[in-house]
């Protein structure tokens, strides 16, 4: 891993008629250019995590650091989150204005000149194609999610947190999305937190978080999380998670033929299993 950018150091967070801490000595930390599924079953803490990281909920014990310094120290608006609906978030007319307005928060010297090719970049960056004077109240849910990620790429922020972002989308939007969320690892050096109930989205993830009862179950690859050695149940398993589709089948395969398949991908399912002997 890359030097941590974002550092949460034994956090414990208490809320109001809760009998315990609703996060509890939490202790994580996430690289430039990482792709991270935060994981877990309702009311295990996920959003209160992504709240506290935005710097909504206070923090009783512990501490939050970005890039080195603590989080109320670092500079607004390097943690963007992704709300679900997106729309709950929206403040502008069209395209245009939601990304301006958040591009000159940022950087408020921009000319109206500059303003246009970086807005349109920003939403096609994120595979957003809608011209940029549509009405947001236009867009279809896919859409609006692709603006709330072009909206993270004009305030230059480094984090970017997804609270179950993705969940009301179709398929075939989704699979897109998530190959646009890696990119922006990729391009912009982004660190993305993913939380999901959706295993679909672990499989892109270069490491799975579960929390459970307020703390971290597990911190792993989703190699790790998802296959384990021959005859014993995977974590995904243990922890009460369904596998997806593909890991199943390379399960299946595995007990047929005492094969170690262990992919991630459709194309590695298909080349690890080219050299299975099938009987
Ligand atoms: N504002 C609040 N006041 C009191 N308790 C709260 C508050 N917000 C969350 N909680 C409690 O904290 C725990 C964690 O809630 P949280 O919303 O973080 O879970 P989650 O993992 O996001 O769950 P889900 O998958 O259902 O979204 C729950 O027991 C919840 O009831
Ligand atoms: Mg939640």
């Amino acid at each position: 891993m890359n030097a941590p950018r974002l550092v949460v150091d034994d956090i414990s967070v208490l809320r109001v008629n809760t009998p315990r801490p609703v996060l509890n000595q939490i202790s994580l930390a996430f690289a430039s250019h990482e792709l991270v599924s935060i994981c877990g079953h309702n009311g295990a803490g996920k959003t209160t995590l992504a709240r506290t990281l935005l710097g909504l909920c206070p923090v009783a014990k512990g501490e939050i650091t970005l890039n080195g310094h603590p989080l109320h120290n670092a500079p607004r608006g390097q943690i963007q989150m992704v709300f679900q609906p997106p729309s709950a978030q929206l403040i502008g007319q069209t395209i245009f204005e939601e990304l301006a307005v958040t591009a000159l928060q940022r950087n408020p010297s921009l000319t109206r000149t500059q303003l246009e090719p970086f807005v349109q970049d920003c939403a096609l960056r994120v595979g957003l194609r809608a011209p940029i004077h549509a009405d947001v109240h236009a867009l279809s849910g896919g859409e609006l999610q692709r603006l709330c990620l072009a909206q993270a790429l004009a305030s230059q922020a480094s984090v970017l947190v997804l609270d179950e972002a993705l969940s009301s989308l179709d398929p075939a939007t989704r699979t897109s999305l998530r190959r646009e969320l890696r990119d922006l690892t990729v391009s912009h050096g982004m660190t993305i937190l993913m939380i999901t109930h959706d295993m679909e989205d672990v499989l892109v993830a270069d490491r799975v978080v579960v929390l459970d009862l307020g703390e971290v179950r597990l911190d792993a690859s989703p190699r790790d999380f998802f296959y384990d050695e021959a005859g014993q149940a995977s974590p995904c398993s243990v922890l009460g998670f369904h596998p997806p589709y593909l890991v199943e089948a390379a399960i299946t395969a595995n007990q047929k033929w005492g094969a170690a398949l262990k992919p991630l991908t459709e194309e590695q399912y298909v080349e690890e299993l080219s050299h299975v002997p099938v009987p």
